[in-house]
């Protein structure tokens, strides 16, 4: 079941004008939020950063914070499965092809869900391999933007060399991973590139980083250089459907000794446990 313009229907009857600004150039802004326990992760961090995505597109927000709880609430209740992946988009609305804003259109509101299906446990225990490509996005990609298509590309090119993400430079500094935030650790301290305009401000990096302050791991937010990158002793990703997992291989050479390293498994248990405290407390 999904929620599209203030209907609840089932998915294959959802049906968006071909004229929809989202399908016509990719004008809308997305959100992802993992849901455990039918209870929403960090959803108001979501919808903040949902309102930064709309500011960025200039695009007002369609609902309050309590209507967007609401019909995610309900979303959820609607569907089947304890943890799932709830996705909302919104677009700027169904209008003649032009380039220009369109003038009294109401926004397009989707929200759907999926079963949340995180790493499996071998992904965990041994890691995942990743590839590195310069970053060509555009400067804003602190707006989580419908518009994916470097993203896309990005994507595919870890994926046809049998990698999982592909890790992106800019100028000979890392910003962030196709899909995901990107960390490393060296002689044991945690090292974050800064947010900027050139990385996506990621809920589970502000998680990531808020434990390891509370939990005193080392670490420092700082710019990080290709050649930090490719000496670390250890790379992490992290996302809301991947949470936090160990890169092991990078350009088919082993990161660190090639397992899994202590700054991970320390984060990865630090996060598994808040993740089940917060939603013990109702999410
Ligand atoms: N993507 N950077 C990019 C480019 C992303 O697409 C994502 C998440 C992240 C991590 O953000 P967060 O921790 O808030 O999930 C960073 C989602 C999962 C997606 O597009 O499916």
């Amino acid at each position: 079941m999904i929620y599209l313009n203030g209907s609840f229907m089932p998915i294959e009857e959802a049906r968006i004008p071909v004229l929809d600004r989202g399908f016509i150039f990719g004008d809308g802004v997305y959100e992802l939020i993992p849901v455990y326990s039918r209870r929403p992760f960090r959803l108001k961090e979501h919808l903040r950063r949902l309102q930064h995505s709309l500011d960025g597109i200039r695009l007002e927000n369609p609902h309050s914070e309590e209507e967007w709880a609401n019909l995610i609430r309900q979303v959820i209740s609607r569907n089947e499965g304890e943890d799932q992946s709830v996705y909302l988009q919104v677009t700027r609305g169904v209008a003649k092809r032009d380039h220009a804003f369109p003038k009294g259109v109401a926004p397009t509101v989707y929200i759907m869900s999926s079963p949340l299906l995180t790493p499996p446990r071998d992904q965990v225990a041994t890691g995942v391999s990743a590839i590195t490509a310069s970053d060509n996005r555009w400067m804003r990609c602190d707006i989580k933007a419908t518009a994916l298509l470097p993203n896309v590309l990005l994507r595919q090119l870890a994926v046809d060399a049998g990698a999982v993400e592909t890790v992106l430079l800019r100028d000979g500094f890392l910003t962030e991973g196709s899909a995901s935030n990107i960390f490393l650790a060296k002689d044991g301290v945690l090292l974050a590139p800064p947010k900027s305009h050139l990385m996506l401000p990621g809920i589970t990096y502000d998680v990531v980083l808020e434990l390891a302050d509370a939990h005193r791991v080392p670490f420092e937010v700082r710019e990080i250089s290709e050649t930090e990158l490719r000496g670390a002793d250890e790379i992490l990703l992290t996302s809301s459907t991947k949470e936090v997992l160990p890169i092991t291989g990078l350009d088919g050479r082993p990161v660190g000794n090639g397992k899994p390293g202590p700054v991970f498994q320390r984060l990865y248990l630090l996060y598994q446990e808040y993740k089940a405290t917060v939603m013990r407390n109702g999410g």
